[in-house]
């Protein structure tokens, strides 16, 4: 099957065409945040779906089963995509709206610094996001062809990818984390000490849990449920859009996958360009780059 060749570039960056387009870009920049909202940011395969599932969780903690119909696409939707409006105009009013953005912090820090909205900036090891990224590039129709893992990987390195550059995506977010109601939490927290890691987030949130509701949450946000359940594994999207036959949305869901597929010449080169990028970042970050 064909791939869906429209790409969107907007402000330098670009992104796949169709569920963007110039009108919705421009919308996103234009977003009017509430103070009660909550806007997770991700660069692409940092596990956003995961932390889609577990925000909603958290603020439907009086009933899990009336979230697990909808696929978290539609509860937690992308500021950016073409159907935002028709998701805002289905969700319940009276609880915090639950917003996605993969944008650059430029674009959003405007409206956003104007508000009280909580944003929660999900990361990832950036070597492990590169892997994913390059499994969901054959996967999904939506990405430009992917080639060779080798040229993939001088492409991320060059921040030529869709969304552009991993290291000024998170650095920029970081860099502007002073002036809004932030907090920063990882797929390597998640998976280290997933108890932990959602509890401080439901503290940051304003959303503290019972010990059952906890237990609950962990299991709903398990990788072995989340990958088993349609409404959250993407494998109910039209076969135009992923590709079901090459793979699997929820692919490994570990971290240190990249270990398997850099060789020791590709580890240099990703820890020179990581050490010239990050090297005068103060907060420390959990991953490991051994
Ligand atoms: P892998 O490709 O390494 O398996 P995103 O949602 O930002 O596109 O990120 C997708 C990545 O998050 C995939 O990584 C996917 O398997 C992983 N993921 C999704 N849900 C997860 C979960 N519950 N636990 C661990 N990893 C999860």
């Amino acid at each position: 099957m064909d791939r869906i060749k429209v790409t969107e570039v907007f402000e330098g960056i670009s992104m796949p065409g169709k569920m963007h387009t110039q009108e919705s870009l421009h919308a996103a920049t234009n977003f009017q945040f509430q103070d009660t909202d909550v806007l997770l940011v991700t660069f692409p395969k940092s596990g956003t779906t995961w932390m889609q599932q577990i925000l909603s969780l958290i603020f439907n903690k009086e009933d899990f089963q009336k979230v697990q119909g909808i696929p978290t696409w539609s509860r937690v939707p992308w500021l950016e995509h073409t159907y935002l409006l028709d998701c805002l105009a289905q969700m319940d009013a009276s609880k915090p709206r639950l917003l996605t953005t993969h944008f650059p912090a430029k674009l959003l820090i405007h409206n956003l610094k104007n508000s009280k909205a909580r944003v929660v900036y999900m990361a990832r090891n950036p070597k492990d996001v590169l892997v994913s990224y390059y499994h969901f590039h054959k996967l999904a129709k939506f990405l430009p062809d992917v080639g060779s893992f080798e040229d993939f990987f001088d492409q991320f390195l060059e921040g030529k990818v869709n969304f552009g550059s991993w290291f000024n995506h998170i650095k920029d977010w970081l860099g502007v984390q002073q002036e809004l109601n932030f907090f920063l939490i990882t797929y390597e927290d998640l998976s280290q000490d997933p108890r932990q890691a959602i509890q401080n987030l439901s503290n940051f949130l304003g959303q503290p849990l019972e010990p059952k509701e906890l237990e609950n949450i962990l299991h709903y946000c398990s990788f072995s449920f989340m990958s088993k359940n349609d409404q959250l594994n993407y494998s109910l999207t039209s076969p135009e859009v992923f590709d079901h036959s090459i793979g699997k949305f929820m692919r490994k869901g570990v971290t240190g996958n990249w270990k398997e597929y850099f060789s020791p010449e590709q580890n240099a080169k990703f820890n020179n360009v990581y050490q010239a990028e990050m090297g005068d970042l103060t907060i420390k970050l959990p991953w490991s780059l051994d």
